[in-house]
């Protein structure tokens, strides 16, 4: 145990979910012991019902029981929802998703932040060049509880449908500052993504970032319509630091962005607001791999790392960041990223658990899944 630290005590609800998401979150919840443990913190576990399980269970994607959970809570790990069974009809009176669209909107996460980085091991994994996104490091800033998802939609008996794209400029001037203090402590360099040449709400965003803009004179600030951002994602991804933008674009920019890591399993996101915040992976569910131990923990794992930043615990945050990327350096991963020697979901969750313990004696050896003989002691 490191005796120099304060130990801190944290409540964190921790909503597993659907298909995978017990899976990758039992591994976060592993390595969030072993930063306990080693830190001398006490870190109390809450687990509720949310998503497709908790419609099983109760009929609806978002008990009360959970959310007054997360309210209490002092953050809250999430790690995917969604089921094949509800998908075939959309239109479903219940779905999976409403309840995480509900939470977001109750606990007023606003800002969706999600780090893409091109690890320099994986580049072989991404279907672009490696010399293309090699040396990627952005960080998109997805407005969260406003914009097209939310606002007012319906059907007319005409035969129309409508979905309202709506933002206040007090919407806009929150996520923004983040973004620019964010920037601040990165490469100084915030990218608006909109579609002012076309859209009202995209102008009122840039008007506001232009404004704001003023107050942090050491960050450069760039503009673009969404459908060149969507291109110079994958054209040049070096070029971007931080992306500010609204909730829709950033849902598609952020699934894009994430080819260039190789790996949908790899991508951690914080939602924050002024005092919620939840970490859950990028990825969804999942369900064709749901218990069978090739889902990729890595993705749950550092938006634990982000869960750590966010409690102010810098060094236990690097900590874990620095076990990752051990478990990269060793090849210590699931099938879509090893071809010679996988390893399964545990493995890898406790690989990394042992090396945030620091553990002299933490063996590995190698072997795979199908001859079931690679274990870590
Ligand atoms: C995401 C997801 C959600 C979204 C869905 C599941 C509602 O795609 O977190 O990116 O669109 O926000
Ligand atoms: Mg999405």
């Amino acid at each position: 145990m490191d005796l120099l630290k304060t130990p801190v005590s944290k409540r964190i609800a921790v909503l597993a979910g659907d298909g995978i998401g017990p899976e990758v979150c039992g591994e976060a919840v592993r390595v969030l012991e072993a930063v306990a443990e080693r830190f001398g913190h006490h870190f109390a576990f809450d687990h509720r019902l949310m998503g497709a399980c908790a419609i099983d269970a109760t009929g609806v994607p978002l008990p009360d029981a959970t959310l007054d959970a997360c309210h209490r809570a002092d953050a809250v790990l999430l790690g995917a929802i969604g089921d094949p069974k509800y998908d075939h009809d959309p239109g479903a009176p219940v779905r999976p998703e409403q309840g995480l669209l509900a939470l977001r909107k109750s606990l007023g996460l606003y800002a969706n932040i999600r780090p893409v980085t091109a690890y320099e091991q994986l580049l072989e994994f991404s279907p672009l060049r490696a010399d293309r996104i090699s040396g990627t490091d952005l960080l998109i800033f997805r407005e969260l509880t406003g914009g097209v998802y939310f606002g007012e939609k319906g059907r007319r008996p005409d035969g129309t449908a409508f979905d309202n794209c709506t933002y206040h400029r007090d919407e806009i001037a929150r996520i923004a500052h983040r973004a620019f203090r964010a920037a601040q402590g990165r490469r100084r360099k915030l990218t608006l993504v909109d579609k002012a040449n076309v859209l009202e709400t995209s102008r009122l965003w840039r008007e506001v970032v232009r404004e704001l803009a003023t107050e942090y004179p050491d960050v450069a600030v760039d503009y673009l319509f969404v459908d060149n951002a969507a291109m110079q994602l994958i054209l040049n991804p070096r070029q971007f630091d931080v992306v500010l933008t609204e909730n829709m674009f950033g849902d598609i920019l952020s699934d894009e962005a994430s080819v260039i890591a190789g790996s949908l399993g790899l991508l951690p996101s914080a939602s924050i607001g002024d005092g919620a915040a939840l970490f859950e992976p990028v990825h969804g569910s999942y369900p064709q791999a749901k218990g069978k131990g090739i889902a990729n923990p890595l993705a749950a794992i550092l938006s634990a790392a982000m869960l750590l930043d966010h409690f102010g615990l810098a060094e236990e945050a690097r900590a874990v960041r620095a076990a990752v990327e051990n478990a990269l350096n060793e090849q210590v991963l699931t099938p879509e990223l090893n071809n010679t020697a996988a390893y399964t979901t545990e493995q890898v969750g406790s690989f990394v658990a042992y090396g945030v313990l620091d553990l002299a004696d933490c063996h590995l050896h190698h072997g795979n899944i199908a001859d079931g003989k690679s274990t870590i002691i």
